[in-house]
């Protein structure tokens, strides 16, 4: 390969990697409510929680497949009562979900994170890990992946739940609509700590969630109103195209990350609606087969 040829295409990575890795919110994102509760610091944003509001933005486009990431510090100290959310949603009554919530705690209780998944609309199959590190003292990378075969969660690149294609098995898997991807911050102390027990203090407000960096590389979807069947068409590979998630080796997590999954369950899980046995006497049919 020539110098110049070597030369050009660092170049061409490394401009797809900035666009990728370092996108300013506004390239991707806008406000949707409450617009007086977001304060911009140079790389940074925050979303501010007090007892007038919370705040929340979404994604300009909707998106099929590929990766979402986040850099989040969560509010600090005293966050009992506040919830805050990061996920991927499609619109309708059939809509999916894919769902990160941050639920506070009092000062040196641990956060909790719950996972979600909706598919058609129906939700109720949340896990909740307790994390192994303190989510506000810094800034951690907060993931979702998906393709036609799962849904990823990960936390700083380990997985923490997966959701995986059972469509072989007769169970829906959400493939067929495009996502927008969305965060807020809100008052949720009907139920987000201690089951709901322990409520916001507002004499420690405003509660401040920041943000550092966006990422997404993932097929976009044009904004009118395309049939979801040529948008899922359009997202995946085929002779002409390959995405790079549709590759073997992201149809499923490797061994590596897999074993990572495993620690995370058998050390940091605090609650499976798969194990609930009180909630579900039945196993829900996509727990059965979990290998996971
Ligand atoms: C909200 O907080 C502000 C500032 O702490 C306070 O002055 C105000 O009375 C509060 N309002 C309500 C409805 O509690
Ligand atoms: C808050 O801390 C309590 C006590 O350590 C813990 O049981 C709970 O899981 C933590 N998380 C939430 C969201 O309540």
């Amino acid at each position: 390969m020539s110098v110049f040829l070597g030369w050009f295409l660092g170049l061409v990575l490394m401009v797809v990697v900035a666009v990728a890795e370092s996108a300013k919110f506004d390239e991707l994102f806008q406000p949707n409510w409450a617009f007086d509760h977001f304060i911009y610091e140079g790389d940074l944003l925050k979303l501010k929680l007090d007892n007038s509001s919370g705040a929340g933005f979404g994604s300009k486009n909707k998106y099929m497949f590929g990766k979402v990431s986040i850099q989040l510090k969560l509010v600090q100290g005293d966050s009992a009562g506040t919830a805050t959310a990061f996920y991927m949603s499609s619109e309708g009554v059939n809509y999916n979900e894919f769902d990160f919530e941050f639920l506070g705690n009092t000062t040196g209780e641990p956060y909790s994170v719950q996972t979600n998944v909706y598919v058609n609309g129906v939700g109720n199959r949340e896990q909740r890990l307790d994390l192994w590190y303190d989510p506000t003292k810094d800034f951690h990378t907060y993931t979702i992946f998906w393709n036609q075969r799962q849904v990823v969660f990960l936390v700083d690149e380990t997985p923490i739940r997966v959701h995986t294609n059972m469509e072989h098995r007769g169970i829906p898997f959400p493939k067929d609509q495009p996502m927008g991807v969305y965060s807020s911050i809100w008052n949720a102390d009907d139920w987000a700590t201690q089951g709901g027990r322990v409520k916001t203090d507002w004499s420690h407000a405003p509660f401040i969630a920041t943000y550092k960096s966006f990422e997404i590389n993932a097929c976009e979807c044009p904004v009118s109103s395309v049939a979801a069947v040529d948008n899922a068409k359009r997202c995946s590979s085929s002779e002409e195209k390959k995405f790079w998630w549709d590759e073997p080796t992201l149809s499923e997590l490797s061994l590596h990350q897999s074993h990572h999954l495993m620690w995370v369950k058998a050390r940091h899980m605090v609650y499976d609606y798969c194990t609930d046995i009180s909630r579900y006497p039945v196993t829900p049919a996509e727990c059965v087969h979990h290998h996971h």
